[in-house]
């Protein structure tokens, strides 16, 4: 077990340079093993999330290696074995395995994703694409066995526009028969880049980052090169970092228009901020204003800087309200925040945060991943010392969080336990 020991209130400044997404890197390697040839994919983030995809890679029987920090997936020889359930509980994005080894071998068994406790995370959705393309499911403890004779392309309306149901479908149409059209589908950065791997490899799907997508099945998908794009959570993290702490702090290598929904509103408390090209840099702000939000897909407010933004609303002149529209039991932050000084009340789907608040250091928990975002933010403002346990859940997401904010001035530790 490790936790990290943070001593609060140090300026921020210096250049913070952002990794590649974890919510794309996690879709798009299980996607390249639908190649009949070699995929390579740069900019793929060293987190823990991904080691455990590589795991399924392997176990597979892919070559996986990684030059110049590129990784290089040959899926030449894999085989359509079950993956253990102790290997699919690890996170979310192994049941994009489920999808791909579908769409490969009309065949796959598996059980059900693991992933954040932040609500009940169903995959009616994802199933409900797999049938519409030809696949039977059935369903016992908790393993799915799904096969199809022949996959054909169908017509999925979803119920919500899913990230994860829209790339599930999306991997098992591109090699099916005939068209597949995804309507209500999400529109997260995130599944642009994959139907740009999926493309790269002879895929031919448009309308990615719309509502609807269309797929025209292939027989064969070739080997080829693609980039894994900047991560815009963690740039949103850091961002908030900036406000909270930053003196003429630089985040780089960043897309600022995947971060808009979050710029727009720290306009809207008075943060000052210059954007660049690929490029913020962000200053303290002293006093910031009381805003209302509500967490919705891209291009709403994103539901996994929702923690992280608590703690600026903790700092806050006035009442912000909160609501989460996309998880049930994403509000786990909560308690801990007021433990160190917060004034936050839960009601339903929505928190009231009445600031300023004076945070103190204290012992916390981080319950799961971008809870721990919001806490470590939490303790870089707070006062004193703040032990955050259960730090794994964090290194599941943030690229060398300890480095990047120890290098731009934060005082922390990581101790195992
Ligand atoms: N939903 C259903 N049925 C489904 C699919 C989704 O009811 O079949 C519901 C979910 O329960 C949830 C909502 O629809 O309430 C949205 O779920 P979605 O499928 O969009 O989320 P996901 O694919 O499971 C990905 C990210 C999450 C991120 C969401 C929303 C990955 C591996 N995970 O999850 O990331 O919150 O999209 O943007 O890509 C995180 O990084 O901290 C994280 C949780």
């Amino acid at each position: 077990m490790k936790q990290i020991k943070i001593d609060g209130g140090k300026t921020l400044s210096g250049t913070i340079k952002i990794s590649g997404a974890k919510n794309s890197a996690v879709a798009l390697i299980p996607a390249s093993i639908l190649s009949d040839d070699i995929v390579k994919i740069d900019n793929i983030p060293n987190i823990s999330d991904i080691d455990a995809l590589d795991e399924i890679l392997k176990y597979l029987g892919a070559k996986v290696s990684v030059e110049d920090g590129i990784m290089i997936i040959d899926p030449k020889g894999i085989k359509n074995k079950d993956i253990p359930k102790e290997v699919s509980s690890k996170l979310r994005a192994s049941y994009y395995f489920m999808s791909a080894l579908l769409g490969k071998y009309k065949h796959v068994e598996m059980y059900f994703p693991g992933g954040c406790k932040i609500g009940a995370r169903p995959i009616d959705q994802t199933l409900k694409g797999f049938e519409a393309l030809g696949a039977k499911v059935e369903e016992k403890d908790n393993k799915f066995i799904i096969t199809a004779s022949e996959l054909r392309g169908g017509h999925v309306y979803l119920d919500m526009p899913s990230v994860g149901a829209t790339i599930n479908t999306m991997l098992v149409a591109v090699k099916a028969k005939g068209v597949t059209i995804i309507e209500n589908a999400a529109k997260e950065p995130e599944i642009v880049n994959v139907a740009t791997l999926l493309n790269n490899m002879g895929a031919k799907i448009t309308g990615a980052g719309t509502s609807e997508i269309r797929i025209s099945g292939v027989e064969y998908l070739k080997g080829c090169f693609t980039e894994v794009i900047p991560d815009r959570i963690e740039t949103g993290t850091y961002i908030i970092a900036g406000a909270l702490l930053g003196d003429n702090l630089k985040i780089e290598n960043i897309i600022p228009e995947h971060v808009e929904s979050l710029t727009l509103k720290l306009k809207e408390m008075g943060v000052k901020m210059e954007i660049g090209k690929s490029s913020i840099v962000i200053n303290r702000c002293k006093n910031p204003k009381h805003v209302n939000l509500k967490t919705l897909g891209y291009p709403g407010f994103p539901t996994d800087l929702q923690q992280p933004i608590t703690t600026l609303l903790t700092q806050c002149q006035g009442t912000s309200v909160l609501e989460e529209t996309i998880y049930e039991n994403r509000f786990q932050n909560v308690q801990y925040l007021n433990k160190m000084g917060a004034n936050i009340k839960i009601n339903g789907r929505k928190i009231t945060v009445k600031g300023p608040t004076v945070l103190k250091g204290a012992k916390v928990v981080a319950t799961d991943l971008r809870a721990g975002a919001c806490l470590i933010l939490a303790a870089l403002i707070a006062q004193g010392k703040t032990t955050i346990k259960d730090i794994e859940h964090v290194l599941r997401g943030y690229e060398n969080i300890i480095e990047k904010l120890t290098n731009v001035g934060a005082k922390i530790t990581l101790e195992e336990i």
